[in-house]
């Protein structure tokens, strides 16, 4: 586990959700209800969910929003974002908060019918592992949800994402945190990251099928739903 990404979650996290809103236009919030939909547009109506790399808990309200009956355990291994997240979930039943590192998860094997991960898989120390230990707690026909900044690949996408990720992101974000470097380091991390999809690729290799792709806002970012085999 990397601390200095562990601290430095830590340190940005009391502006972490006034600065997604503000340099996305509120647009995440619309990213994570889109990757739900697309998760539940077959029927498919999760009971036992995992979000992973939680922060602040978003995906998981989003979740029990659609799916009122699911048991949602949040996990991140950054102390004050657990907190701003349960101070969110307020009495809400069905909702449990474990810090934890997303490599090293502390539960059996086939835990969760459902991984939902919001901009979480591009700061893990081994993408690869984080992709086994996502197939690791899920059982078969089970879901993986991930919504991410991912290298573009077509000439639109890439205008978009660039302007996003290269001005938007450190501009606005460092200005709201009062914190350059943590969002430096974010426009880094997702300059960095895989394409889509390669992302695809690393699912079918490590127990993934019917790897579905959904672009938003322009290829700024992609939802990615895969089924357990
Ligand atoms: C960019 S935030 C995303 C938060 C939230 N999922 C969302 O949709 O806004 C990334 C989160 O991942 C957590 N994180 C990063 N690496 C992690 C790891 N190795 N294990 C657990 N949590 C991690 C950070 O603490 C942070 O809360």
């Amino acid at each position: 586990m990397s601390q200095k990404i562990q601290s430095m979650f830590g340190r940005i996290a009391g502006t972490y959700d006034e600065a997604n809103h503000s340099l996305s236009f509120n647009q995440d919030i619309s990213w994570r209800k889109s990757s739900v939909a697309q998760m539940m547009k077959d029927g498919f109506v999760p009971s036992k969910v995992l979000d992973l790399c939680a922060g602040t808990g978003d995906f998981a309200l989003v979740v029990k929003e659609k799916a009122p009956n699911a048991q949602v355990v949040l996990a991140d291994f950054s102390k004050p974002m657990l907190v701003l997240a349960k101070n969110k979930g307020g009495a809400q039943t069905g909702l449990a908060y474990v810090e934890s590192d997303a490599l090293k998860l502390p539960f059996p094997d086939m835990t969760f019918d459902t991984v939902v991960c919001g901009f979480g898989m591009r700061n893990l120390d081994s993408l690869e592992k984080g992709v086994k230990e996502m197939a690791r707690m899920l059982r078969p026909g089970g879901k993986a949800v991930v919504l991410e900044f991912f290298k573009p690949t077509g000439l639109l996408a890439g205008l978009s994402y660039v302007v996003y990720v290269n001005a938007i992101m450190p501009m606005r974000g460092g200005a709201i945190s009062k914190d350059k470097d943590a969002y430096n380091y974010l426009r880094d991390s997702a300059k960095g990251f895989v394409s889509v999809k390669e992302f695809k690729q690393l699912l079918e290799k490590n127990g993934f099928k019917d790897v579905h792709i959904e672009s938003r806002t322009m290829g700024v970012a992609h939802s990615v739903v895969a089924v357990r085999k």
